[in-house]
């Protein structure tokens, strides 16, 4: 009788723990403020063995429980949903959660050819290490009402739309509030005035909403000399987008409603 042989040579395609030949050793380059202790930032090394599909929140992981409990970063649920642990990494607006360390380093004799950089998101101001205050963030966000106003015609059951009627907002519903936009654009990093992309993307879910009747309301708040105007189109808030957003494009949208008073 034959005996079945099971190859356990990938052993992380089978949920186990990765064999330590996979690991390589990375360093990540963290900006750290404890406003307790300086009133300036300053750059941490933390250097790691780490699995290459990992992503930066496991590293992030790692660093706080098995190197320095003072760490300081947002996440809820790892899974690019909450929109949470927005911060930047090399440069660049991403979540933690969905960028895994082999897309943003090379891997050269088993190390990180270059350190990884993580920092805070810019343009809001900054609590601890990674934390940042999204007060302003959020009150743009509810400055622009981001719900469906009604009045009377109270459906008996659900308030019915056509598929095309819902097709034309569907790409602003896909907003998790993560804020890698609004902290990528230059407006908003001179003057945190500005709306900023994401009150405009959530402002453009109900606008195109043919359900609803707030639209022209919605139109002036975002008339206001800190509204779309100040949009410079530099599209940074498009290629920050981890949900895939084409947030210029919402952002045009209302831009034109505002003239034609069409939408
Ligand atoms: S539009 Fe995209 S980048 Fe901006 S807050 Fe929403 S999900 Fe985040
Ligand atoms: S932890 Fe929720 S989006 Fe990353």
């Amino acid at each position: 009788m034959s005996t079945a042989v099971i190859d356990t040579s990938d052993q992380s395609a089978a949920g186990s723990e990765p064999a330590a030949s996979h690991l390589v050793t990375v360093t990540f380059r963290i900006r750290r403020f404890n406003p307790e202790v300086s009133a300036e930032s300053a750059w941490e090394d933390f250097t790691l063995d780490i699995d290459p599909k990992d992503r930066v929140l496991d590293a992030l992981h790692r660093i706080k429980w098995e190197q320095d409990g003072t760490l300081t970063f947002r996440r809820s649920c790892a899974h690019g949903i909450c929109g949470s642990d927005a911060m930047r990494i090399n440069g660049r607006n991403r979540l933690a959660c969905k960028t895994l360390v082999k897309d943003i380093t090379a891997i050269k004799d088993g190390k990180g050819a270059k350190p990884i950089l993580v920092e805070a998101i810019k343009g809001l101001t900054v609590l601890k290490d990674l934390v940042v205050d999204m007060e302003p963030f959020f009150q743009a966000y509810r400055d622009v009402m981001p719900f469906l106003v009604t009045s009377g015609n109270e459906p008996t059951r659900e308030r019915l739309q056509s598929a095309e009627d819902r097709e034309r907002f569907d790409d602003t519903t896909k907003c998790i509030l993560c804020a890698a936009c609004t902290s990528s654009c230059p407006v908003f990093w001179n003057d945190g005035q500005y709306f900023g992309p994401a009150a405009i993307v959530n402002a453009h879910r109900f606008i195109f909403d043919s359900r609803d009747e707030a639209g022209e309301q919605r139109l002036e708040i975002l008339n206001d000399k800190d509204g779309v105007w100040r949009c410079r189109t530099t599209f940074n808030c498009t290629d920050a987008c981890p949900r895939g957003i084409e947030v210029t494009k919402a952002i045009q949208e209302v831009k034109r409603a505002l003239i034609t008073r069409r939408f």
